[in-house]
């Protein structure tokens, strides 16, 4: 498994992201999703990715009591935006995830400039700095779900927004507001300045032949701009097959940085 350091934030992060926005899908009890993240774990996957509104925070809630905290970087996000509901999403995230401290607190699902710039928004983002100060959040950042273009310009120019999780695929499948080929532009020009940046939907959330999908992780990891590749592994199976192509995606990164 290869390690990096998530743009400027200084946590230090596996590069195969466990997304587990669907884990309540296959491990219907806490119990079985914590099995499925503990083996992720032993696997070397140390950075898991969560959000209220999947309903699986309690899953990893289950792990983390388990194991050191320092053992791993929880990323997790709220879709509310005024100051008192996102206060309480995050007093639940603490609580649901069994932790003192998130490491990543995304703004879930930004959609436009407007949806960033809105009183409403403020108001999560000033809950959200509030529980920086108080160190209950380590870093601040959003995720752009499947909007490119003007949504990127927005993101990527907030000073405040160190983490960006946003679409990626080989074809720019699901992409909306702008092409593949701009939409690397944005990422390129998001990790030139130090913003901690991971993509999803590599897989189109499972749209893909199953024989493909190797090649479209490979996509993923060989994307040098993104610190980490989030896939949304549900089953011993995806961990094997995902940390495989991570494992074989350091090696290449190796031999080719010690031929340069
Ligand atoms: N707006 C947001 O912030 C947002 C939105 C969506 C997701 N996310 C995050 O990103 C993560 C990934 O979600 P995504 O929508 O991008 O899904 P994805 O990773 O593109 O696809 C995940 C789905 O692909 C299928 N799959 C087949 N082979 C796989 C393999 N080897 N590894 C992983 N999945 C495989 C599985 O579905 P089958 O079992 O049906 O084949 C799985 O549920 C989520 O878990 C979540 O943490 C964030």
């Amino acid at each position: 498994m290869e390690y990096l350091t998530y743009g400027k934030t200084g946590l230090e992060i596996s590069r195969l992201c466990f997304g587990a926005g669907r884990l309540g899908d296959t491990c219907k009890t806490h119990e079985s999703g914590a099995k499925l993240m503990l083996k992720a774990l032993d696997e070397g996957v140390t950075f898991w990715d969560t959000a209220e509104g999947y309903g699986t925070q309690p899953h990893l809630g289950e792990a983390i009591r388990q194991i050191n905290r320092d053992e791993i970087v929880i990323q997790t996000k709220t879709a509310n935006k005024d100051y008192e509901s996102a206060s309480a999403s995050i007093e639940k995230a603490l609580r649901e995830l069994k932790t003192e401290y998130i490491d990543v607190m995304l703004l879930h699902a930004i959609s436009s400039p407007d949806d960033l710039a809105t009183r409403e928004r403020e108001g999560a983002f000033n809950a959200f700095r509030e529980a920086k100060a108080a160190g209950k959040v380590r870093i601040i950042g959003c995720s752009t779900h499947t909007y490119t273009g003007a949504v990127m310009d927005a993101v990527i120019d907030h000073p405040e927004i160190d983490v960006i999780l946003t679409t990626a695929n080989k074809e720019g499948r699901m992409l909306e507001g702008g092409t593949l080929e701009k939409h690397l532009e944005y990422i390129q020009r998001a990790y030139d300045l130090g913003k901690g940046i991971s993509i999803m939907k590599v897989v189109v959330a499972g749209d893909i032949p199953e024989a493909d999908r190797p090649e479209w992780i490979e996509w993923g990891f060989n994307l040098e701009t993104a610190h980490a590749i989030n896939l949304g592994m549900t089953e011993n199976q995806h961990i094997t097959l995902d940390v495989g192509l991570a494992r074989a995606s350091a090696r290449r990164r190796l031999v080719q940085s010690k031929a340069a």
